[in-house]
């Protein structure tokens, strides 16, 4: 049901692969609400899924970008800016990939070469984002820009390898930049924490459907699903989320919280 929550807004959605991607969930909600968005993803993404005809259902342009280029992601932002006739009122970071988690290796047998590059992926690509919107003086007064993460940032999921240090630099991203977000225009900077959620990055991790449904019952109201979550982010866009900022926002469904849950000892 769509309450007109970011009529007259206008934002960058980075991250939509296929029809599972959580950004993409988030981009179509941010149309329904009334927003006017730019699709972007890294260049060898534009020969998958269907970023293009997404663009079109949305009406919204598509511009490549490989987030960890300080070129690409100027020239995305003045290209939005050009295409909206303005600045933008949020932004979504919706990327994660790691080098050693695709080629298998064990956490504690990672190739230092593959994780800083997961790093710059992951998080540094966030600082970059953020990075340059400020320089080009991209963002209205009182927009909000948000990452996703994952509770591995806090907690040890053995399988999650280097990604768990990805996340804890993303978040620190978000709380420290967004004190000079604030300062500068009002910009919220926040972290939304999303349960496992069956998408490509998702499932990329080892054991990952045993996993799933280990918290979907160990979260009293089971694991959040992407509608939710796309939801979640509308809410954050929003203006009524005007005074949170560099926060990191659990969406899970309330597994953060649990110490013990009957269930998942039933046999
Ligand atoms: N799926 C889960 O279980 C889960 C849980 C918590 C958080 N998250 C986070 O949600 C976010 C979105 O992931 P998803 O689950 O929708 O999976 P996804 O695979 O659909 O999305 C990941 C995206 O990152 C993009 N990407 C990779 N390298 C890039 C680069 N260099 N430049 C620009 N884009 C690049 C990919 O093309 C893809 O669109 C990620 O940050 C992920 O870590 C996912």
């Amino acid at each position: 049901m769509a309450h007109q929550l970011l009529q007259g807004k206008k934002g960058i959605i980075f991250g939509a692969l296929d029809e599972k991607s959580i950004a993409w969930k988030v981009a179509e909600r941010c149309v329904e609400e009334g927003a006017q968005i730019v699709l972007t993803n890294a260049p060898v993404a534009m020969r998958f899924g269907g970023i293009q005809q997404l663009g079109e259902k949305l009406n919204a342009p598509v511009i490549p970008a490989d987030a960890t280029s300080m070129d690409d992601l100027e020239n995305l932002l003045n290209n939005s800016m050009e295409h909206f006739g303005g600045k933008m009122d949020f932004m979504l970071h919706s990327i994660g990939m790691s080098l050693n988690v695709r080629k298998k290796k064990e956490y504690t047998d990672v190739n230092h070469e593959w994780m800083l590059k997961t790093f710059d992926i992951s998080a540094v690509s966030f600082h970059k984002l953020m990075q340059t919107a400020m320089k080009l003086n991209a963002m209205n007064e009182g927009g909000s820009i948000l990452a996703l993460t994952y509770i591995a940032a806090q907690r040890v999921f053995p399988d999650y390898n280097e990604m768990a240090e990805s996340k804890a630099l993303l978040e620190s991203f978000a709380r420290s930049f967004g004190y000079h977000w604030a300062k500068k225009a009002r910009v919220r900077v926040n972290t939304i924490s999303q349960s496992p959620t069956m998408t490509t990055a998702g499932s990329g991790v080892k054991g990952f459907d045993d996993f799933f449904g280990y918290a979907d019952k160990m979260s009293p109201l089971g694991n959040a699903d992407t509608e939710s979550c796309a939801d979640y982010c509308i809410v954050m866009f929003s203006d009524l989320t005007r005074m949170v900022t560099m926060q990191n926002l659990f969406h899970d469904g309330g597994f953060s919280n649990m110490g013990m849950e009957p269930a998942v000892l039933a046999p």
